[in-house]
């Protein structure tokens, strides 16, 4: 979930230079950087790319997540939990933690099968639908809309919202930061002024209303604590599960044989979201940054150095995972880094794969049979979070 600013250039990441590299299937180019000892960007940033190294890595004390100065995606003051090191870090994880629990997240089951029903209805006797646009970046807005205890009128403000800070527009990474940071002060209004007027009534049984009255450490949270809060869950928790569920619907549409196995055994699914979470890897890196001199796996860091630690390639090491280019919907050891790994894993892990099982589950049972509209293509990004951001389907109307 790292955004432009926390680097320096506007290539996204060090794969991207490699003669290997293709938008549509990037994989190829993690698993060559995975095998290169030490690789690093052009300006010398240092790359974790291997499996074992990266857990070590992000392990060790002296790793932090920021520098203190670069925050992620358009924020003026550290996110919380993602901008926060140390006791401080654990303080919010330990309120946030038993909020995304698999039984707390299991509550929001019926809404999101529900919800993604809805959104289908409107394409269902078409023949044909473009499902970035008709399923993939509505659903999880819906559900998080839900989950906060917002108007869904406001919808069109969390997609412009999440859209400029993980894809700023610019032609320099100044422009980006710029329209980022831009749009990162329109999110804190918005939030301060549904504070403001959520704090005038009485507390509701959503999750503003479980901040509004939550304590850490025997005190309230403050306004600004929780619009840090919100502002990350908002960029975390919508973009991600956009981007992780259109790769998954581009990945099915082009492997009838393996969709065909889902829909007549769909509690195959749950194995399959983590193997395409591990071959896709939606969040594809992050930065860390190194506060001493710090030997890891026989590789030196110095101090003051920032980091690129290369999930996405770190789901392809065939040292962690054997023939890793291949998508084995039975793989039984899957320890992919997807969601992260170390302090700051994801929160939201339980409801990203809830989201995605549910919407999945309720796609092939309404639209079993699809492929990719004929003479078009998967068009992807891998600018920020992979997506399939052109995805038009075509399926037979009974
Ligand atoms: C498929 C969907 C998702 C993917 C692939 C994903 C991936 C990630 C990754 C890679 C990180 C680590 C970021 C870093 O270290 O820079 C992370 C952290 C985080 N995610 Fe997710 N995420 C997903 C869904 C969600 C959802 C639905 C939520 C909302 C509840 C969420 C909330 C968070 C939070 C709050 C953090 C920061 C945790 C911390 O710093 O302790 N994520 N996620």
């Amino acid at each position: 979930m790292s955004s432009p600013q926390a680097g320096t250039m506007p290539v996204f990441c060090v794969a991207h230079m490699l003669e290997s590299w293709d938008e549509r299937h990037p994989q190829a180019a993690f698993v060559e950087l995975s095998g290169q000892d030490a690789p690093a960007r052009p300006d010398g940033t240092p790359v974790v790319a291997r499996r074992e190294e990266m857990i070590e890595f992000l392990r060790h004390p002296a790793v932090r997540a920021t520098d203190g100065v670069h925050y992620n995606m358009g924020a003026q003051r550290p996110l919380i939990p993602l901008d926060l090191d140390g006791e401080t870090h654990r303080k919010y994880r330990r309120l946030l933690d038993p909020l995304f629990t698999p039984k707390q997240v299991a509550r929001l089951e019926s809404k999101i099968r529900a919800r993604t029903n809805a959104l289908i209805d409107a394409f269902a006797d078409a023949g044909e639908a473009e499902l970035m646009f008709g399923l993939c970046a509505t659903l999880p807005t819906h559900i998080f809309i839900d989950l906060l205890g917002l108007p869904l009128e406001d919808l069109p403000i969390f997609l412009e919202f999440k859209e400029s800070v993980v894809r700023p527009q610019g032609a320099t990474v100044e422009e980006q930061q710029a329209n980022s940071r831009a749009a990162g002060q329109r999110m804190y209004d918005y939030l301060a002024d549904v504070l403001a007027q959520r704090r005038a009534e009485e507390a509701g049984d959503d999750l503003i209303g479980g901040f509004l009255t939550a304590e850490v450490e025997g005190a309230r949270l403050t306004d600004t604590e929780i619009v840090d809060i919100c502002y990350l869950l908002v960029i975390a928790g919508l973009d991600t599960v956009t981007c992780s569920l259109s790769c998954m619907l581009a990945w099915f549409a082009e492997h009838p044989e393996e969709r065909r196995r889902v829909v007549s055994q769909p509690e195959l699914l749950a194995r399959a979201v983590e193997e395409l979470m591990r071959f896709e890897s939606p969040v594809p890196l992050a930065h860390r940054w190194v506060t001493e001199d710090i030997e890891v796996a026989g590789r030196r860091f110095a101090a003051g150095t920032m980091v690129e630690v290369l999930w996405a390639a770190a789901n392809v090491d065939p040292a962690a995972f054997p023939d890793p280019l291949a998508v084995d919907l039975d793989r039984a050891r899957n320890p992919h880094v997807g969601f992260a790994a170390g302090p700051h894993r994801c929160l939201g892990s339980n409801l990203a794969r809830l989201e995605l099982r549910v919407a999945l589950e309720e796609f092939h049972r309404r639209i079993p049979e699809y492929e990719i509209t004929p003479g078009q293509e998967v068009v992807y990004t891998n600018y920020g979070v992979r997506a399939a951001v052109h995805l038009p389907i075509t399926f037979p109307v009974s």
